[in-house]
């Protein structure tokens, strides 16, 4: 980027802030982040942040000392990120609705405006407290698509307490792990939830997480449904009556800057899912920031994110960044397809959305289904539209601009990660002129940096590599709760200095981003990130598995589907029993969003003679390129790869 631009010091001052609305704007605030990353942060902040004690450090620590602890934003700063998502809106936008919601059926509709939202939190934050949580202690969340999972996310914050919401999908397995591994001590959950016209029993898993060893003391149950439950007195509360009668009014535990907000697992190439650690101050400027800036938030816009609270999607863009900066802010219990594909158009028309973001395997598998279901529906009040996920294909770019958008709507294809807090690379909607499947241009402070792979040296100008980003920004998460050395380990060994992100991607000659895909054992599936570590451990719990290796193809609707190559141990045999039992055990030991797409029993794994597993042979003959593996003649054992090319015939749907 040249600078010659660079001699007007646009700064964010008096709800200026964010204002980029040309090409130009985007240019010189990029620059001036750039130049002065501290000063340009700590002016976004002050404007869009309510402190206690507001900062005057910026960035403290660098990518180079990172073994030696996080670094920081904003050290001296001191806030409760609930003042800035709720009190001070009180006094010009107490009567706003803050959350829309609609329920599993269409038109079960509650509205929360700022001022009930805030007594709410409140009073649910007081309930808390009654049940004995502090400052720092550890909240599981394991709820469905209710007011109360935002409710409970800001009640935590409220207090200080660290939450970490679990997708309503995820196994009791899964959600012990995540309850031992954070050492919570709270877990609020629901009845049951509500998905598609079935019931999903989310307390009844909790209960089973809770066998065994944790240090669970208390259990908050909202009622949702009404349905049957398990009850375990002195440890389960029920929502309703610890909280409604709770007082309205909680004071803010002020914490400093980078004292932690949540910890939120994901997936990656090896052994479980890490806890990422976000941070209060940080993560909340990058948020409301980037939230304002990308999506050209307007004070009456009506803005609809679909995604899940148990993602970060929802974390960032359902709850904290729009309620920091006063937004009406959409909440969706149900599926794109329920009652049917037309459900997201028919609530454009009755809650008038102005700004929609949703995730590209939804655009698929709706286009898939004809344009009748969004024509006929009024789609005018749509001005911006929005996707995350994962890779969006220029056809259903085009469906959602055209069809969706009625080709009026501007198009964000926003690229980010769990890791990066916020979207991180995208069109900033008044600014960028778009390209059909990329993700355009970075956020002020974020550096990309494409390295090559053969030789591990930055690539300058046009070409493709590995997406890795020079310097830290405030939303970056900070480490890996209880275990820094992975942090460390996963995303900054690979290069020097530098974060790598797992993605590849590549960039043209205009300077624009086009993500490609993961180039680590994660795959993306419907948007939903997994390892495929974790698909292996889970194959491995039957007793007729010998060996498992898993890996992602390419799925027309799914974006990637997962591929499992199984080895079954001596004296076993294949029967759609046991490939009936592995599928089980896969939604068992991960959740229901886990499921194997092929299951292809193999004589052996490939390997190099040192026992080390080919999976880029894998991964080919799962692509359909058999005739692509190169040179094999170097395994241990050559045939095997011949039998499994011969497996795979016929099982590429
Ligand atoms: C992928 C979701 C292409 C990418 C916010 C990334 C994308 C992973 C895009 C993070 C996009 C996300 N274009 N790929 N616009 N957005 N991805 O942590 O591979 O669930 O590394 O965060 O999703 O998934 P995560």
């Amino acid at each position: 980027m040249n600078g010659d631009t660079y001699d007007i010091p646009a700064r964010v001052r008096e709800g200026s802030t964010s204002d980029i609305r040309s090409i130009d704007d985007w240019r010189r605030a990029y620059l001036d982040c750039q130049a002065d990353p501290d000063g340009f942060w700590l002016d976004v902040t002050r404007d869009l942040v309510e402190w206690r004690a507001a900062p005057t450090v910026g960035l403290e620590g660098d990518y180079r000392h990172i073994k030696g602890g996080p670094f920081t934003w904003f050290g001296d700063g001191q806030l409760n990120v609930t003042e800035t998502c709720l009190d001070q809106h009180l006094e010009e936008r107490g009567d706003k609705t803050a959350i829309l919601w609609e329920g599993d059926e269409p038109g079960d509709v509650r509205r929360l405006t700022y001022r009930d939202l805030h007594a709410e939190v409140c009073r649910a934050a007081n309930a808390l407290q009654a049940m004995g949580l502090h400052r720092g202690e550890r909240v599981i969340i394991y709820m469905g698509m209710v007011p109360e999972a935002a409710v409970a996310m800001l009640a935590c914050a409220r207090l200080g307490a660290v939450h970490s919401v679990v997708f309503g999908g995820f196994s009791a397995e899964a959600l012990r792990d995540r309850v031992r591994d954070c050492g919570a001590e709270f877990v609020i959950t629901q009845d049951e939830g509500m998905r598609g016209g079935r019931t999903i029993p989310l307390k009844a898993t909790t209960d089973e997480a809770l066998e065994g060893e944790h240090g669970v003391k208390k259990v908050l149950v909202l009622k949702r449904t009404g349905g049957d439950v398990g009850w375990t007195e002195g440890r389960d509360v029920w929502w309703h009556e610890a909280v409604e009668g709770a007082s309205p009014d909680c004071p803010a535990e002020v914490v400093a800057a980078d004292h932690p907000l949540f910890i939120l697992y994901t997936s990656g190439s090896t052994g479980r899912p890490k806890g990422l650690v976000h941070t209060c101050g940080g993560y909340l400027t990058y948020t409301a920031y980037t939230h304002r800036t990308v999506f050209d938030l307007r004070e009456d816009d009506v803005y609809a994110c679909v995604a899940d609270v148990g993602w970060i999607t929802g974390h960032s863009y359902i709850v904290y960044g729009p309620l920091a900066n006063g937004a009406t802010t959409f909440m969706f219990e149900s599926t794109p397809t329920y009652p049917d594909a037309g459900r997201y158009w028919d609530m454009v028309q009755r809650h008038g959305f102005t700004i929609f973001y949703t995730a590209p395997t939804a655009i698929r598998a709706l286009a898939a289904q004809g344009d009748d279901f969004v024509t006929k529906y009024d789609r005018s009040s749509l001005r911006v539209l929005g996707t995350v996920g994962e890779p969006i294909n220029p056809d259903a770019w085009i469906w959602y601009h055209q069809v969706v958008g009625e080709g009026r709507c501007t198009i964000v294809d926003t690229w980010w990660q769990t890791e990066t807090g916020g979207i991180a690379i995208s069109p900033i909607a008044p600014a960028t002129a778009p390209k059909p499947g990329s993700a355009t241009r970075p956020m002020p402070g974020i550096e990309p940096v494409l390295m090559d792979p053969k030789t591990d040296r930055p690539i300058r100008g046009p070409g493709q590599g590995l997406l890795c980003i020079a310097q830290p920004w405030p939303g970056q998460a900070r480490t890996v709760f209880g275990d820094h050395d992975r942090y460390v380990a996963t995303y900054f060994s690979n290069f020097e200095g530098l974060y790598f992100t797992g993605d590849g991607c590549r960039r043209d000659s205009d300077g624009y981003y086009w993500i490609t895909g993961r180039v680590d054992d994660v795959i993306n599936v419907s948007g939903h990130r997994m390892g495929t570590a974790e698909f292996e451990a889970a194959l491995l719990h039957d007793e007729a598995v010998g060996e498992a290796a898993v890996v992602g193809f390419p799925h027309d609707l799914k974006g990637q589907g997962v591929w499992a190559y199984v080895v079954l141990q001596a004296g076993e045999r294949w029967s759609d029993d046991l490939e009936q039992r592995l599928h089980k055990v896969v939604r068992s030991v991960i959740g229901a969003h886990a499921r194997v797409d092929v299951l292809q029993p193999v004589p052996g794994l490939p390997k190099t003679r040192s026992g080390k597993v080919m999976r880029r042979i894998l991964r080919k003959v799962a692509e359909g390129h058999a005739d692509q593996l190169g040179d094999t003649s170097t395994l241990a054992d050559p045939a095997v790869v011949d039998a499994i090319v011969e497996g795979a015939k016929g099982r590429h749907g």
